[in-house]
């Protein structure tokens, strides 16, 4: 099964923000974008999160929201969309699903003979969900609330020997990328990978940091996305493709 990761659109009105973010064109991105996933044979493709900017407003988010939600209605490539913390600037996360017909990724499931697991670090450290309260994010107080860590470490011990997982999340999990993009508690999900997902999880794949970065640390494949919205001109190396029968160099 082939599979097609992308990550931060960061659609909206504005042509320019942030020195090399280009809202107004993401929209053009994605569909360049999902049509490339198409040709090259693209199963499944999945967006790490940040799908709108968030910087104008609550009405300009749900329009740019709706017309994300058609190109991809209108894509051949079924696509599964998880939230960054932009996504939350303006509206709760009922919003964002409600009102689009994004698919919600569940926290686990079967691609190929690889299990994907969706972490979602859009949490305070008081436990306290992106959006729920109101009030305006910090987009540095990122973290994995305990409940999806005990879910993540019951998996990995409970899936039988040879049984192969990819982690994904918006905010970054490898730590050699700026620290203010990293997720406050990744060192506990790390533990787990070297514990409970000992040979079995193989890539760490995420977005949020939007230079994009990869390393190898404890033994693993960090991937980090680069933006998509990054740059006047669609970029096809913005995007990963694997193929889920492609196997890790450390098994061997
Ligand atoms: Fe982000």
């Amino acid at each position: 099964m082939i599979i097609g990761f992308f990550s931060d659109l960061h659609c909206g009105r504005e042509e320019i923000t942030n020195g090399d973010r280009y809202p107004s064109r993401s929209l053009g991105k994605l569909q360049k974008l999902l049509k490339d996933f198409e040709d090259k044979g693209v199963d499944l493709a999945i967006c790490l999160g940040d799908v709108i900017n968030g910087s104008v407003s609550r009405a300009d988010d749900m329009e740019h929201l709706a017309r994300v939600a058609k190109v991809i209605r209108d894509s051949s490539v079924p696509v599964l969309v998880m939230q960054g913390n932009h996504d939350f600037r303006n509206f709760g996360d009922d919003v964002f699903y409600r009102i689009t017909d994004f698919v919600r990724p569940p926290f686990v499931c079967r691609a190929g003979d690889v299990n994907l697991i969706f972490l979602d670090a859009n949490y305070k450290s008081d436990g306290t969900r992106y959006g729920a309260d109101g009030e305006r994010i910090d987009w540095k107080d990122t973290n994995i609330p305990s409940d999806q860590l005990d879910a993540l470490r019951d998996i990995l011990k409970g899936s039988p020997e040879g049984s192969r997982f990819w982690l994904l999340c918006h905010q970054c999990l490898d730590i050699g990328v700026e620290e203010r993009h990293i997720v406050n508690n990744a060192d506990e999900v790390l533990d787990i990978i070297c514990n409970e997902g000992k040979d079995k999880v193989e890539f760490i794949i995420c977005g949020h940091y939007h230079p994009g970065a990869y390393s190898i640390d404890i033994g693993r494949e960090f991937i980090t996305l680069p933006a998509v919205c990054t740059g006047k001109d669609f970029n096809p190396d913005a995007a990963l493709i694997l193929d889920t029968s492609h196997i890790p160099n450390f098994r061997g």
